[in-house]
Order: C-alpha cells, then structure tokens, then sequence
C-alpha cells in the first residue's frame, strides 16, 4: 500500500518516526507491501512554503491509500492569525475535510499496566474500553456562515451547526457496525433538550435502530455523559456524538488511559481510505527532547492496518506489542508518576523488541 506520512510540528517527527519503524517492521514481516513518502504540514510547511497545506500535498494524499499523521502547532505561527495559511491547524482540519474523513474512531483502552497511572480511583477505570466515534466533517466545525463582522452593536461572529440527516446516517452507521463487533452497546450523545440539530440526530439514530436488533441503543445529554464518563466509563461500549463534542469528551476520555500520550485515531472516509493521528497535539513545552510517548502514534499504526490495509492480525500485533511493553514496566515521563521514565527512542525500541 501507498502510505504518506505528515510528520507535522514539535513532538509530531518523533512520535511518527517510532509509529513507520513498528510499521515498516511488522509491514515485512507479514508481507504486507508498503510503499512511503513523507510530506510536510502545518507550521514546518509554513516555513517550507508559506502555507500550512498545500494543494499539491492534499493531491499527493488523495493518491494514497492511507496517511500516517503526527501533530500540528507551533509556537511561531499562531493559531489565531486571521490568514488561515499560515494558522498550523488548518492543516488538519483542511486534511479532514478534502479527503471526506467523516468518522474519527478514537478507542480508549485502559492497559491493566496503567491502572495507576490515572487521576481517576483504580475501581472505576477497571475494565473501560470504549470507542468514541466522532463526526469530523461537520457540525459547529465547518458549517456555514461561519465569520467574523460589524453588527450595529460592534464586533461580533458566528459560527453555525448545521447537519443533514444524511450526515448524521453515514457516521451513525459506522457506529453501528463497531458496536455489532464489539460489545453490542451504543451511546448515541447528544444535546436533544436543548439544540435542533440533535433532535434529528437522535432521530435518526432511532431509526436506525431497527435495523441493529441486536445492538442495544441508548440516548444521553452530552453534559450527562460528561460525568457518567468519569463516574462509570466501564459501562460504555461504542459511543456516537458530533464533531465539538466528540473533541471535548474524548480529551475528557484520555484521563482514563492514563495520558493523552497513549490515544490512537483513526479518521475514516468512504471505503478503506483512512488518516491515522495520535489525538495528542504537538507539545511545543517537550518537542526536541525526545521524551515524548510514541505509543499514541504506534496504536495509531495498529488502526492503519486493521481499517485501511484490513489486517486484523498485524494489528492486534503491534498491540499485543504495546501491552507486553508496559506490563514489563516501560513507562515515558507523561505515565511514570515520578518514578523511572525512559526516552522516545527506547520505548520505540522495547515494543520493536516485543513483536512477535
Ligand atoms: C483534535 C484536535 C483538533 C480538533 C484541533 C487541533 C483543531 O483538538 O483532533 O481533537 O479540534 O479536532
Ligand atoms: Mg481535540
């Protein structure tokens, strides 16, 4: 398969480095064909080029069959500048949009290793694993209008949320099919006493219901949900909500897991076609001390090959990989809790030394 990899800023080239050396490794040895080129986004092609994305880079990315995605951000380019070229995350929120990544996967798996690690009492993280799906290519996001102008009382913008039922239907119905292969539980998460918009999400989901008999659905308020997530996440299968809010619960989510280090994503078009990012940022405050957590980036590379490459085994793989490592103690700074942390580079090395 044709990967691209988009390093991006800070922490993103040291994670990626980690997540293509698993990936060419465990590529070989299941005969998997792997072809990379690497691209540059966000505040490094700001420099480069004078724009966070460039056409030529969404083109190369639209020939590939997957890309391998680090992290956008810089502390020299501000994310507020009014000219989006130069903002570094129009990177990746162009990147989801041109390619039509319209469902983020991001699982939350609490490694029995980690137990400790979280702020959250070992009795009620026991046992969470979850999938959020987050709509990505809609919502509060990227409807429109969507700008900045002068009312008669000054300064004033909108931003809108806008979705159609044909929107809320295709990311629904991948949620529908996880929560087929997993626990058969979804959570469809929404502000239905409040906004329009889910009110038709929630009907939607309804209706869609009926054709998932086996798939037990429930409805939550997202400020609910919110502390249900903290309060008993053991009880959630599959989880479905849009863009803002799945960008808010998911952050929310990475507490359970110890660190926002340890989160893999996928982000999913039509089809097998897929862009797969750590949901961590670029961490400017660590970025060049190699003491960042690959392990967001390797799981990461995990879900390329189960969802894009439809290689169940070499995923689970590289997870089994990941799990091994951390039940031998091997922890970066951000899941140490003080105590003794290894580098980037040898916790790299410890999950290539623990593939089968
Ligand atoms: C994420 C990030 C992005 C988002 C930012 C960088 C625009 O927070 O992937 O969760 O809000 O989607
Ligand atoms: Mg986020």
């Amino acid at each position: 398969m044709n990967l691209v990899v988009l390093p991006g800023d800070g922490i993103g080239p040291e994670v990626t480095a980690g997540a293509v050396a698993v990936l060419q490794r465990v590529a070989q040895s299941h005969r998997i064909p792997l072809e990379v080129t690497e691209d540059l986004v966000g505040g490094a092609s700001i420099e480069a080029h004078g724009s966070s994305l460039r056409p030529e880079t969404i083109q190369r990315c639209k020939r590939a069959d997957a890309i391998l995605f680090g992290a956008v951000g810089s502390p020299r380019w501000d994310d507020t500048n009014p000219d989006p070229k130069l903002r570094p995350g129009t990177a990746i929120l162009g990147l989801r949009r041109a390619l039509g990544l319209y469902a983020n996967l991001r699982p939350v798996r609490v490694e029995p290793a980690l137990i400790e690690a979280s702020s959250v009492k070992a009795d009620r993280i026991e046992g969470v694993d979850l999938m959020v799906v987050r709509e990505l290519t809609g919502g509060l996001y990227f409807s429109k209008p969507k700008r900045r102008y002068e009312s008669a009382r000054g300064k004033a913008a909108v931003d809108t949320m806008r979705y159609s039922a044909a929107e809320v239907e295709r990311v629904a119905r991948k949620a529908f099919e996880l929560a087929r292969t997993r626990r058969r539980r979804l959570c469809s998460v929404d502000k239905a006493n409040a906004l329009e918009t889910s009110r038709l999400w929630r009907e939607v989901v309804t209706a869609m219901a009926a054709s998932y008999p086996e798939v037990a659905v429930t409805h939550m308020l997202v400020d609910s949900f919110a502390m249900q997530l903290v309060r008993q996440p053991a009880d959630y299968d599959v989880v479905v909500t849009e863009n803002l809010f799945g960008d808010i619960l998911t952050d929310e989510a990475s507490v359970l897991a110890g660190s926002l280090g340890m989160l893999p994503s996928a982000s999913l078009a039509e089809g097998r076609f897929g862009l797969y990012e750590p949901i961590h940022g670029s961490a400017p405050d660590i970025a060049g001390k190699g003491i960042a957590n690959p392990i967001g980036a390797i799981l990461s590379a995990a879900m390329l090959l189960r969802h894009s490459a439809g290689r169940d085994d070499a995923a689970a793989e590289i997870e089994g990989a990941v799990s091994r490592t951390l039940e031998r103690g091997l922890r970066t700074a951000d899941i140490a809790a003080g105590g003794r942390s290894v580098e980037t580079q040898e916790m790299t090395e410890a999950v290539l030394g623990a593939l089968a």
